[in-house]
């Protein structure tokens, strides 16, 4: 069975063929982000704009390099929420024309639901039961996962999302648009750091804040008398070694509370190479696998719609053309 995969929640335009809800054919994504650059954030009637010019060329090029042609398709997979409504609206527009026009059924898809999937794609098989963390610019959740149709939020942020918080921390000392990257890269050229910041840490939560540590990070920058290219590496440094260490220890917290021994982790986040290290390392003390998604799945794709929306399918689910674009759910 092939599934096309929309997605245009944020700024990225993508489409994807998966085969069986597993084998990637393709996963073409167009991004926005050199548009937003300036600006120092999304700019969301930019993004849905791109969205109208891309989604016509990014769709014929993943069917091209699935080597599918429309008819081929067996269902059409979009993400209708959450995220940016007017760029929802033109992914969800796009696939109910689709359906519509090749008879071909229509399933809407939750964005984060999907990224907690997405270290299956590839991969033989589901396997369940799961924690699943999703780290992203948008969001930051911890989930309990028994099934596709059995997902339960267990933690998520109270403000920041963590991609949000290394965009913000990124932009108060100046550095570009994404953050996230450029301070994965800055923190890795220093060794340690005479800088120390604090996450909150709700004892018996799962949730996260990462609103009060970014605030630290700008007072302790506002104080600095001299601004080196080195001051900015060791902040880079102590911030990500704090945002990480709070990751791992709620991810890892809730594994051991729910006694589930296989953690999921997605989201543009979780490219972040200390994180992924140390996930696995914390993972492996504690006896649970880590199955992190390949680098190109953490980010928005279609791929992870298409994978989670053949086995929604599989199970019964089918969307109409009632289907809408939802900012938050
Ligand atoms: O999943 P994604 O592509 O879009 C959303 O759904 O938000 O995530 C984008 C976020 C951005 O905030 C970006 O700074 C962050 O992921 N990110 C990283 C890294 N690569 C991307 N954060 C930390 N370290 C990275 N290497
Ligand atoms: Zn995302």
């Amino acid at each position: 069975m092939l599934v096309l995969g929309i997605e245009t929640s944020c700024d990225e335009t993508a489409a994807a063929v998966v085969k069986n809800g597993h084998t990637v054919l393709s996963s073409c994504v167009s991004s926005s982000v050199h548009l937003h650059q300036r600006f120092g954030g999304i700019v969301p009637e930019i993004a849905s704009r791109f969205h109208l010019e891309y989604i016509i060329p990014v769709t014929t090029a993943a069917l091209k390099e699935a080597k599918a042609s429309f008819s081929d398709i067996d269902l059409i997979a979009v993400t209708h929420t959450p995220g940016l409504v007017g760029s929802l609206l033109v992914g969800v527009s796009f696939a109910k024309a689709l359906s519509l026009g090749l008879a071909a059924p229509l399933l809407g898809v939750n964005h984060i639901h999907a990224h907690l999937f997405s270290p299956f794609l590839n991969k033989k098989r589901l396997t369940f039961p799961f924690i699943g963390l999703v780290v992203s610019g948008g969001h930051t959740s911890i989930a309990l996962v028994r099934g596709v149709e059995s997902i339960r939020i267990i933690g998520r942020t109270r403000d920041d999302a963590a991609g949000e918080a290394f965009d913000k921390v990124a932009k108060i000392m100046e550095l570009p648009y994404p953050g996230g990257p450029v301070i994965d890269t800055l923190a890795r050229t220093v060794k340690d750091s005479p800088f120390h910041f604090n996450c909150a840490q709700f004892e018996d939560s799962f949730d996260f804040s990462f609103s009060g540590i970014k605030t630290d990070v700008l007072y302790t920058w506002q104080k600095l008398k001299t601004r080196t290219r080195k001051t900015k590496a060791q902040i880079a440094c102590a911030f990500q070694q704090e945002a990480v260490n709070t990751i791992v220890r709620k991810s890892i917290a809730a594994c051991r509370y729910y006694n589930i021994k296989t953690l999921c982790v997605g989201g543009g986040v979780t490219c972040n190479s200390l994180l992924r290290e140390r996930l696995i390392e914390e993972g492996g003390k504690q006896g649970i696998t880590v199955l992190p998604a390949e680098k190109r799945f953490c980010i928005d794709n279609a791929a992870m719609i298409a994978g989670l929306g053949y086995h929604l399918y599989k199970k019964g689910r089918r969307s109409d053309y009632t289907l809408s674009a939802c900012a938050t759910r």
